[in-house]
């Protein structure tokens, strides 16, 4: 019997709805799967209140949830866990949330006193409110993994952003790799080695928690060379302005950036502007809103990516093996 990609196995089928976080991603993933977004009705009451009901029957469905941790980030993990209970009171076989870019992911230890580590919350409610298993892209430590009980499917863009680079690597003189950020090392390395390209660190140490930061030097040799600056985020932009201005000071030719995680938070878009940053190349796993686009900011779907993931985890095949592991 020839077995088609939407074959049923022991969920029945596809449904996928999205929260009020990102339509324009989730509609690019439904049609990635051949799938209508699922219908759903989302109020928020005077008392701001949030109401869900769905529009369709999910009793014995593979339900997915599409919810990204953008702004308003509070209202959009509220929401995104009435929907995961609407879906499980309609009584959905499977529910996997899918939230490309999870909120919280940067309080993920207690490194003070009397701090909470609000990424294990997180993970708890989404749990608590009855998500089976989640789907997610570059989260900010691979240990946050670890906060959930149930299972999950992390998946990286460095392919997608490795990919262009590669389509670029002749434009550029003497490429070079440069993490924004020590402990960003391990996965920048692998995007050296995929580009086989050198590579740089910056070494950063951070000052106060309002995400101020103070690079201190570069590590390894950027002197005469154009270099890719990678990071997991651009938040505030103040990581990366710092490791601009150190690898100019350094004798860099032209700077890239890339990055999985657009946030744009605060000053960051201004910031990015008067950098002297040839191209910023980004995902869209969150949104960025036409105020915030800058010319030199390229933008690659990773709908694709997580259309085929949820496809795999609908089949029941390895997901590894997409990324030949
Ligand atoms: C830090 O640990 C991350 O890898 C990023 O460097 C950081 O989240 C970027 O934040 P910002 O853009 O506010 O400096």
């Amino acid at each position: 019997m020839l077995i088609t990609k939407h074959e049923d196995f022991n969920y029945g089928s596809i449904k996928l709805f999205c929260g009020s976080s990102h339509h324009e991603l989730a509609s690019q993933v439904a049609t990635f799967l051949g799938v209508e977004l699922s219908q759903r009705e989302i109020v928020k009451f005077p008392n701001e209140n949030i109401f869900v009901k769905l529009g369709e029957s999910v009793r014995g469905k593979d339900v997915f949830i599409l919810q990204t941790g953008c702004p308003p980030v509070s209202d959009n993990i509220l929401e995104m866990l009435i929907m995961i209970d609407a879906v499980r009171r309609g009584s959905a076989a499977r529910i996997t949330l899918v939230v490309p870019y999870m909120p919280y992911g940067r309080s993920d230890k207690k490194d003070q006193p009397r701090v909470p580590i609000t990424a294990r919350l997180v993970a708890d409610l989404i749990q608590t409110a009855g998500a089976d298993r989640y789907i997610t892209v570059d989260l900010h430590a691979g240990q946050i993994q670890g906060f959930f009980s149930i299972p999950g499917d992390e998946v990286t863009s460095f392919h997608l952003l490795s990919e262009y680079f590669l389509t670029k690597r002749h434009e550029m003189y003497n490429p070079t790799i440069v993490t924004a950020d020590l402990g960003f090392a391990k996965k920048g390395r692998n995007f050296a080695a995929r580009l086989s390209m050198p590579m740089a660190f910056v070494e950063k140490r951070r000052t106060g928690n309002d995400a101020t930061s103070e690079v201190m030097t570069v590590i390894g040799d950027v002197q005469d060379r154009d270099v890719v600056i990678v990071d997991d985020e651009i938040s505030t932009a103040g990581s990366i302005k710092n490791t601009v201005a150190v690898v100019k000071n350094h004798g860099a030719r032209d700077v890239y950036v890339s990055c999985t995680h657009p946030v744009f938070a605060g000053p960051a878009i201004e910031r990015l502007r008067a950098l002297p940053i040839k191209e910023l190349i980004t995902t869209n796993t969150v949104p960025i809103p036409p105020e915030r686009m800058l010319s030199n900011i390229t933008v690659l779907s990773v709908a694709p990516l997580l259309g085929e993931v949820i496809m795999r985890v609908h089949d029941g095949r390895s997901v590894g093996e997409l990324f030949n592991e």
